[in-house]
């Protein structure tokens, strides 16, 4: 008998795979899965150091529930999904999951976006069943700027060890990094090197002032791009497709590595935007800086068939915003009121 990692690996590709286009004409074929608020991490720029008042577990899909949204976004053409939280595997149940997802008809591509801090004991059943890539989120790698950061106690090394392991597994490794103006841009040089050594590649994401976020200064994109180039060489922009999200990524000549960029607040992406964001609640928000999107919890709950589900999937999609509104100016900032916690980047 097959098992569930053979299967994924058998699927035969659709031959007419299905297109799902917003009011804009874009198509639509990426979904960030949030499974749940929680995190043990209390990044500065994410969290409140007491942390904030998380989401009541009743309103909080199961993962069955979840995996039946899944299923039905995945009959649309909504083939690519990134695990995002909080961090994800704060939840039980995260890894039964993700596998469960990745074997799911038309799910294409699986990947998962976490602090490391938890993934040591997960990473070889789920490399096994088909994970394909991880993408750590790792603003430093001494100590006292790791702690500064997130005001957790888990040592860098153990973080990087799982990366190690991630990588050894066979794995796609990438690091995601927001550097705060005297906090962590001293980590920008050495944790590049790390990353560029070892092939891997590591992401700049341009603070965006939403939430805690609003507090702290961030470090603007082409500075972090000069920095890399005096250190590192000239960077040269690489045109194949080498992800699923905004960063716009370049290749150096004397390492294996890529750097990227994600100016998610400076940047203009919207118009290739091809995603959609399936929070916890079962709230399916089609923009990340708007209110937009619909409550597919209710109907799910009140025992909605297959196809209504489908259709109020549909129908959300189709009034997905043009674009964002994020503004230097912080005081007209973070129109939509969201927290990074629950919505997962
Ligand atoms: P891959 O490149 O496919 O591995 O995806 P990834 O997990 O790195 O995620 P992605 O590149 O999609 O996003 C990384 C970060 O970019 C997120 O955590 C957000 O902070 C930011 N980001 C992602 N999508 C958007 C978006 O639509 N708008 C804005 N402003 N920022 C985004
Ligand atoms: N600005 C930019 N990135 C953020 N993240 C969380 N909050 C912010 C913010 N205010 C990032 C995390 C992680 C991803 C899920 O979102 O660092 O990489
Ligand atoms: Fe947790 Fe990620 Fe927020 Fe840090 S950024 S507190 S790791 S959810």
């Amino acid at each position: 008998m097959a098992t569930s990692a053979e299967s994924n690996f058998l699927k035969t590709p659709q031959a007419e795979a299905p297109q799902l286009l917003d009011g804009f004409g874009r198509v639509i074929n990426y979904a960030r899965v949030s499974l749940t608020d929680r995190c043990n991490f209390r990044c500065l720029y994410c969290m409140p150091q007491g942390g904030r008042p998380f989401i009541p577990h009743e309103r909080i899909l199961h993962h069955e529930e979840m995996l039946r949204l899944c299923a039905r976004m995945a009959e649309l053409g909504i083939s690519s999904y990134k695990i995002t939280g909080g961090e994800p595997l704060c939840r039980k149940d995260a890894a039964i999951f993700i596998k469960q997802l990745i074997a799911l008809p038309g799910v294409r591509e699986v990947s998962l976006t976490t602090n490391g801090s938890l993934i040591a004991p997960q990473l070889e059943d789920l490399a096994a069943h088909g994970l394909k890539s991880v993408t750590f989120s790792l603003d430093a790698m001494t100590p006292e700027a790791l702690r500064r950061v997130t005001r957790s106690d888990t040592p860098p090394g153990e973080i990087l060890a799982s990366m190690d392991l991630a990588a050894a597994l066979g794995l796609r490794v990438k690091i995601n990094t927001v550097l705060l103006k005297g906090l962590n841009d001293a980590e920008l040089v050495p944790l590049t090197r790390y990353a560029l050594e070892r092939g891997w590649h590591i992401r700049f994401i341009e603070l965006m002032p939403v939430g805690e976020g609003k507090q702290f200064a961030g470090i603007a994109p082409e500075e972090v791009f000069r920095n890399i180039e005096a250190q590192f060489g000239q960077l040269s922009p690489v045109s194949r497709k080498t992800g699923n999200g905004p960063a716009v990524m370049y290749s150096l000549e004397s390492y294996p590595g890529l750097v990227g960029f994600i100016a998610a607040l400076s940047g203009r992406f919207c118009a290739s935007c091809n995603r959609v964001r399936l929070v916890s609640t079962g709230f399916l928000k089609t923009c990340l800086c708007h209110e937009a999107g619909i409550d597919l919890r209710g109907p799910l709950r009140e025992g909605a068939s297959d196809a209504k589900l489908t259709q109020i999937i549909r129908d959300a999609v189709s009034q997905k915003p043009q674009g964002h509104v994020f503004s230097f100016d912080k005081a007209k900032a973070d129109v939509a009121g969201f927290n990074m916690n629950s919505v997962g980047g």
